[in-house]
């Protein structure tokens, strides 16, 4: 096997691990050198091929013949009997659709691009905007706060549950269910912590079985209903499986994703107080602005896919049958795409090239509900919290996962006008 540059001493491939404390914090350094070093590497700890640069991600995204999204993003080993045996009470595998090929994904993507319309997104502004003032409301007299868990949370957990047609009173089950899915993909759980999950995954289903057939029953204006398939007499062209697990699969894609970009976008403008004054004294650059933030700190730091032939990535030899994770996070700060690519430049004329919502047929279908929701965060953010800061008392936590990019806590000071202070 033929790699540009054989493995040395210092092997820079031999660093490279996600999980790692540095990594968590700032993964850039390892990535700058792997794009130099060792573009394409095989990881045995992680089985993985780690694909760095943007032009290579590229590739991989545009040709889902030769790189499947087809169980990409679940374990490569099956799951434990005891695992399986709860699984198959329901529909496993998982079919969705970020993990299907053409013409599947083509047919599904179809139903998802009428549901997350640009005029029904539009339409979502009025109630976007309520949301984040009331959750502001809340708080904003207290002088301080957490932005993750008292905001940034809240604000696409509530929005996806609407746009479902679900109470908002379900959020917080739903996002319990959402993160046993992950941590039973994932498959490196204690054997009873999967089992646990695998209960909470077929709960999960009966949950968006009993909606299903409710909206068969009574169609109201809502996602759930767009989904109903055409064998229970709805519209979907997708099989009942496929409608369960597509509105499984929406929670974990709309709504941890929209939390990485308000706080981690929070993050980036608190460093640079020039920028953010720039914000406040104009709004028409928070579109910009977002897209920059979406380049500088992807919410999804990198995705998966299986190689279905023996092909060649990066000048490197990959073997069919192997998994790549392909790191947006790290194309982002290309430099032969990106000038000074470490640089948070909320003007930046070429930001919208990021990766960050994918490429090709996988595009990210949420992308305009996401930049939508972002922007409206950032206008009440910046209106409301005068002289926004970070808290010098107590420290920003990252969330330690492999694939997504956040903050688990970032708390926040800002000042209070006098007689409004609680
Ligand atoms: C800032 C927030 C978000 C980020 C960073 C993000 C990122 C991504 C990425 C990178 C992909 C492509 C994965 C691949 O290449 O295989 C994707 C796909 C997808 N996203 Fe998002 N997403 C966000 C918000 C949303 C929202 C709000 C929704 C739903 C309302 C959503 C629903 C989806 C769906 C259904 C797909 C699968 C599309 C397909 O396979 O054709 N995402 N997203």
């Amino acid at each position: 096997m033929s790699t540009p540059s054989g493995p040395s001493q210092d092997d820079v491939a031999q660093h490279f691990n996600p999980m790692a404390p540095d990594q968590l914090e700032d993964p850039y350094p390892v990535y700058a050198r792997l794009r130099r070093e060792r573009p394409v590497f095989y990881s045995p700890t992680f089985d993985l091929w780690v694909v760095t640069r943007y032009e290579d991600i590229a590739e991989v995204e545009k040709d889902p013949s030769r790189f499947s999204s087809a169980g990409a993003l679940d374990a490569r080993s099956a799951p434990p009997p005891e695992v399986l045996q709860v699984l198959q009470q329901g529909y496993f595998p998982f079919v969705s659709l970020v993990q299907s090929d053409p013409p599947d994904h083509s047919r599904v993507r179809g139903v998802f691009g009428r549901a997350l319309s640009a005029s029904r997104i539009a339409a979502m502004e009025p109630e976007i905007r309520a949301t984040a003032d009331a959750l502001l409301d809340s708080f904003v007299r207290d002088g301080q706060a957490d932005l993750i868990q008292q905001f940034a949370y809240a604000l696409p957990g509530f929005l996806i549950c609407d746009l479902l047609g679900v109470p908002r009173s379900d959020m917080e089950q739903l996002k319990r269910w959402s993160d046993e899915k992950t941590l039973l993909m994932s498959g490196t759980a204690p054997l009873e912590l999967q089992v646990q999950a695998a209960h909470g995954f077929i709960a999960m289903q009966r949950y968006f079985i009993e909606r299903l057939e409710e909206r068969r029953k009574t169609p109201r204006e809502d996602l759930l209903t767009l989904l109903v398939p055409q064998s229970m007499g709805g519209t979907a062209s997708m099989s009942h499986e496929e409608a369960v697990c597509n509105a499984m699969d929406l929670m974990a894609a709309g709504h941890e994703t929209t939390t990485g970009l308000i706080g981690n976008g929070m993050w980036l403008l608190l460093q640079e107080p020039e920028q953010l004054q720039a914000l406040r004294d104009d709004p028409s650059l928070l579109p910009n602005a977002i897209e920059e933030m979406l380049r500088m700190e992807a919410p999804i730091r990198g995705f998966f896919r299986a190689v279905t032939t023996d092909t060649r990535l990066g000048g490197v030899d990959v073997p069919k049958g192997g998994r790549l994770f392909i790191v947006y996070a790290s194309g982002n700060r290309d430099e032969t795409q990106f000038s000074e690519p470490d640089r948070f430049d909320i003007r930046r004329a070429d930001a919208k090239k990021h990766l960050a919502f994918g490429k090709g047929i996988h595009f990210c279908v949420g992308a305009p509900l996401a930049k939508l929701e972002g922007r409206i965060a950032f206008e009440q953010l910046l209106r409301r919290l005068p002289n926004p800061r970070l808290r010098t008392d107590s420290v920003a936590v990252r969330r330690p996962y492999f694939m997504l990019r956040g903050f688990e806590h970032l708390p926040i000071a800002w000042d209070v006008p006098a007689g409004t202070a609680p």
